[in-house]
């Protein structure tokens, strides 16, 4: 309905202001006039605005109804109602937010509506694979279908406004955050996080169905000293610029319009409070229109990183640094009034803060009609449709990985053979609210299919027992022998082990990343027996399993894939789907190694078998068990060697790189083609590899098909010592292959000129 319609839901100063700025720049809640529309639009309603109520703007409370962070205050109404709260987070339901929606429309003085936030990190109601494990189908086209279902049920739910995409890089397993993220690499979590961001906003932010991304966390947090999760960041800003800025890079580029600060400091300075970040990088170099807002009492926390002295100082340094919304500290609203009567802070300044805000919730269409996301009829109808938990599994059986599949006696365990009896084993077998994720927002546990579940469904004709054999953290082996029995007397036993959702997840950070409690204990016990056993690894982070992995001959990455676990594990298992998963950060031998990726250095004294003086450990391999990238099927595929369009190439021209790609069989499958380069000199030290592309083709059992990438001089280029972004001439590699360590290669030479 447009805004005349809806004059009697916003309070009439605001409309008659509205309703005239709109009627000149025509146009609902969409920015048909360009940006001028909107800034007549808002600064028609600044005009009308106290201070007080400009802050109030600048300020984000939780409801009750979740709790996500350290604090929590219970007079948010009272706030919302006198117009000092203009946006609320963790409160859902089309009941419950119109409820807030009423008292900020219809009983503040101006009826300025409410953004409504909330962590819809990988799904609602309906918990896709958390993104980790997401990242690892590399299917980007699936994660934006993911990202928009999660905001269909989320915009039926009441919400308008999702603290996601998390797109940090992360290179180690110790932060219990690389849940939430895309891997090591910045060329797969750039290309994700441009789905995540398009799949959550559409083409519309108009559009009901849809809601305000926000990527996060800005930046460098998925690199804390020691793995330790809010710890400093320390980096040069050449090595951030190549690495951690891409994926925040391409999230903006796709359009998202608010950006989450940091907890961490980096380049000396808390994110929160980093002018350098906020402004100089963020809004200026890479021209950022939207808003920033503060992570959980960010705004506070500059206080203990002891870069402010006192809640007036705290607000005055973080918003001086482009800071806009401030994140449940109540300081924005409480000490910016002071600080601008004191001169300390601009009122302009305020104003553009408050314009990046209502320009978003005018995007929404919220002022076209406030109650647009509150609609009780698409609240039934969309959440948990068929087509959105078809999605789910579709999804979680992308995201497993087969990590290992060798033969037992002469016979490959996988894909299993209508076997007689199996024996389903393990702390995560019969397990609803694990497999949900540490972040599952409203998900529902019980509507979770356990691999239990999935395994009784999908083999009908088998007679299939449960044992729980152990838990996560006990040392009780009183399960031990029931498990052994049950293996025993069965064709094949699957073992589920890894973490509980508390395990992985925002403050859960670990210094061992093995297996906790007597699990790998049960995993060599059941597979000493000599009965086929299947590990299924159902964890968030990767996990140290070298000795387990020496013995035994099938292993899956299986996560914790959402409401639809069980069917998908049980029909790769069954070999209804192939498995094609790749993954997407590396799988360390110990915790020794870590932080471990493929896209590393070479060295000056690289690795060499026959001189001790070269970059080695004396008690592990530097090879990781498993590297970024692999990921088997029940297929082999073939490459052919590439072939190039030409040995040298301009700055100007296009290199066309061809492989042919063999399924060798027996099954039909998909296979991820990986595209790396290496830049072999140049003015700084580059990667041994860097992924520049990749491809998910379909093969039919014993069929060839052609792969083809195109390079240019934009897929070469990097952050000089002058930090700028270049390419040089010189020799390049190029690898085309199954995983990053499993490929054929070719070279090429960029030559000067055009
Ligand atoms: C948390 C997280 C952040 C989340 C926010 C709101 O502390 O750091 O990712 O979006 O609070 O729940």
């Amino acid at each position: 309905m447009r805004l005349k319609d809806q004059i009697e839901h916003i309070a009439p100063v605001v409309a008659g202001i509205l309703m005239m700025a709109t009627l000149s720049s025509c146009g609902s809640g969409r920015s048909s006039g360009g940006e001028n529309s909107f800034r007549e639009k808002t600064d028609s309603v600044l005009a009308l605005m106290t201070l007080e109520e400009k802050l109030g703007q600048l300020t984000l409370y939780t409801s009750y109804w979740d709790v996500t962070g350290p604090v929590m205050r219970d007079d948010y109404v009272e706030e919302i109602r006198a117009g000092r709260c203009g946006n609320i987070f963790n409160a859902h339901t089309v009941t419950y937010n119109r409820s807030l929606q009423e008292i900020a429309v219809e009983e503040s003085r101006l009826g300025i509506p409410l953004l409504f936030g909330y962590d819809v990190i990988h799904g609602h109601k309906t918990i896709f694979p958390t993104p980790l494990a997401e990242a690892c189908s590399w299917d980007t086209a699936l994660i934006k279908r993911s990202a928009r279902y999660g905001a269909m049920e989320a915009a039926a739910s009441g919400l308008n406004w999702t603290f996601a995409p998390m797109v940090d890089i992360s290179r180690d397993p110790r932060w219990g955050r690389i849940t939430e993220g895309n891997g090591e690499d910045p060329y797969l979590a750039s290309r994700i996080a441009e789905a995540r961001v398009m799949g959550t906003q559409g083409e519309d932010l108009a559009d009901p169905l849809t809601l305000a991304a926000c990527v996060k966390h800005f930046a460098g947090y998925g690199a804390p000293v020691a793995g330790r999760d809010y710890n400093t960041v320390d980096m040069s800003e050449l090595h951030f610029r190549q690495v951690y800025l891409p994926p925040y890079k391409a999230a903006l580029d796709a359009g998202a319009v608010t950006v989450m600060a940091a907890f961490n400091d980096i380049f000396g300075v808390p994110s929160h409070a980093n002018k350098f970040l906020l402004t100089n990088l963020l809004k200026e170099e890479l021209g950022f229109g939207g808003f920033v807002v503060a992570d959980y009492s960010g705004v506070e926390q500059v206080i203990p990183h002891g870069v402010a002295e006192n809640r007036r100082s705290a607000a005055e340094i973080t918003f001086n640094a482009g800071l806009d919304m401030d994140m449940q500290s109540g300081i924005f609203v409480e000490q910016l009034g002071a600080a601008v009567k004191e001169g300390a802070v601009k009122m302009e300044d305020i104003d553009e803060a408050v314009r990046r805000i209502l320009q978003v919730k005018f995007r929404l269409g919220l002022f076209d009609d406030p109650y647009r996301y509150l609609d009780t009829t698409r609240e039934n109808s969309i959440i948990y449709s068929a087509e959105i938990m078809e999605h789910a599994l579709e999804s979680a059986r992308k995201s497993i990985v087969l990590l290992k599949n060798e033969p037992l006696r002469g016979r490959k365990i996988l894909p299993l053979k209508n076997p007689g009896r199996i024996a389903v084993i393990g702390p995560l077998a019969d397990n609803q609210l694990d497999l949900l994720g540490s972040w599952h927002a409203a998900g529902d546990h019980n509507k979770v299919v356990t691999l239990l579940r999935g395994m009784k469904t999908h083999f009908p004709g088998s007679e299939i027992n449960y044992a729980k054999g152990c838990d996560f953290y006990s040392t009780d082996r009183s399960g031990f022998d029931e498990a052994v029995r049950l293996t025993q007397n069965s064709d094949v036993a699957i073992l589920a082990i890894g973490e509980n959702q508390a395990q992985s997840g925002e403050a859960a950070s670990r210094s061992d990343l093995g297996l906790t409690g007597v699990q790998e204990e049960l995993a060599q016990l059941l597979i000493s027996t000599g009965k086929p056993v299947v590990i299924l690894l159902m964890a968030e982070r990767m996990l140290t399993f070298e000795k387990l992995d020496n013995n035994a001959q099938a292993v899956l990455n299986a996560w914790h894939l959402g409401t639809r676990a069980g069917d998908a594990i049980a029909q790769v298992l069954a070999g209804d789907y192939n498995p094609s998963g790749k993954l997407a950060m590396t799988i360390p031998r110990n915790v020794g190694q870590v932080p471990i990726f493929y896209n590393y250095k070479n060295t000056g004294r690289p690795l060499d078998p026959q001189n001790m003086y070269t970059t080695k450990y004396l008690d592990v391999e530097n090879a990781p068990l498993y590297p970024f990238g692999h990921g088997i099927g029940y297929s082999a595929f073939e490459y052919s060697n590439p072939t190039l369009s030409d040995t040298s190439i301009s700055m100007k021209d296009t290199l066309r790189v061809n492989t042919r790609v063999t399924n060798e069989g027996p099954a039909d499958g998909h296979e991820i083609v990986q595209l790396y380069i290496r830049d072999l000199t140049a003015s700084v030290t580059r990667p041994v590899k860097e992924l520049k592309g990749f491809r998910h083709v379909f093969i039919p059992a014993g069929k060839t098909v052609k792969v083809e990438f195109m390079l240019t001089v934009e897929d070469l280029k990097f952050y000089n010592q002058e930090l700028e972004y270049i390419a040089e001439p010189g020799a390049f590699k190029i690898f085309v292959g199954t995983s990053s360590e499993k490929t054929r290669e070719s070279e090429f030479k960029l030559i000067q000129g055009t």
